[in-house]
């Protein structure tokens, strides 16, 4: 037996071969983090090597603390996650106190987390304590569509929910916590990570402007299937507003109505 033989390896290279294919990470853009359950990071001892020195996160994330993530590494393709995972990816661990993490397993030959560690790690630790624990995914994704609208509509969250929720009568019921945005910033550090998180207390999808997107997840398959409908309704608005713009859409007594239906609550703030 392999650690690659255990559910939520696969469960990952799967997930990281869906986005390849998508387009969603070209070269080595994008990368995803994974935080594991108690009983698979018991699974996974046997492969690990506690014995690596600490690096400093960036930010204090007190709730993550002992706690294991598996994460893509940092200039590493997400097309060859599948290839090579261990050379790829890794599992790393945060410290006692949720300052510092180390590298327990792959990333060999001297690879490293991805440079957003700390923008992930920061919204992992607002999930977790938002959801109780059940989001366990960050994944960031380069979404052609999406980077697009950035330089179109304003950089307004509100509008961005709207425009996108009229594209595919599901958007509002898959995600009812609309989007949040923030303005370009220089990628990989502690201030991105500090303006993400922020939105992350409201929101499970949050766009960087004119760079890519980051959703927030249950479950591998919710944070994938969740970044695939914001970015198939980013597409068909590039192709309305590519045609002319809209003639007619779905109206905000639609939206209510949906939330009726579906039993969700449509927040009025994205209504008129
Ligand atoms: P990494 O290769 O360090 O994961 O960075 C890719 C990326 O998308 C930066 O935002
Ligand atoms: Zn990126």
């Amino acid at each position: 037996m392999t650690i690659e033989d255990i559910k939520f390896v696969q469960n990952f290279k799967k997930i990281t071969n869906d986005a390849w294919l998508k387009g969603w990470h070209e070269r080595n853009g994008g990368n995803i983090t994974y935080r594991l359950t108690e009983e698979e990071a018991v699974a996974a001892k046997k492969f690990i090597n506690e014995g690596s020195a600490y690096t400093p996160i960036g930010v204090t994330v007190k709730n993550l603390a002992n706690d294991y993530f598996l994460v893509t590494g940092s200039g590493k393709f997400i097309r060859n996650m599948t290839v090579c995972l261990e050379e790829n990816a890794g599992i790393i661990k945060v410290d006692e106190k949720g300052e510092n993490y180390k590298i327990v397993w792959g990333l060999i030959n001297g690879a490293r987390p991805t440079s957003e560690i700390t923008s992930h790690l920061m919204s992992h630790s607002i999930k977790k304590e938002k959801t109780n624990g059940a989001y366990r995914v960050i994944m960031h994704s380069h979404t052609t569509n999406t980077i697009a609208l950035t330089f179109v509509l304003p950089l307004d969250g509100k509008v961005f929910t709207r425009q996108l929720w009229e594209m595919a009568t599901e958007c509002p019921v898959v995600f009812p916590g609309g989007i949040g945005i923030v303005p370009w910033m220089v990628p990989g550090g502690a201030a991105i990570a500090e303006e993400t998180g922020k939105l992350m207390n409201d929101h499970d999808v949050v766009i960087w402007a004119h760079h890519g997107m980051f959703c927030a997840g249950e479950s591998l398959d919710l944070t994938f299937g969740l970044m695939d409908t914001v970015e198939k309704s980013a597409e068909i608005l590039v192709k309305v507003l590519s045609m002319g713009g809209k003639k007619q859409t779905i109206t905000s007594q639609n939206f209510r109505d949906l939330g009726k239906a579906f039993k969700v609550h449509i927040s009025e703030d994205y209504l008129d």
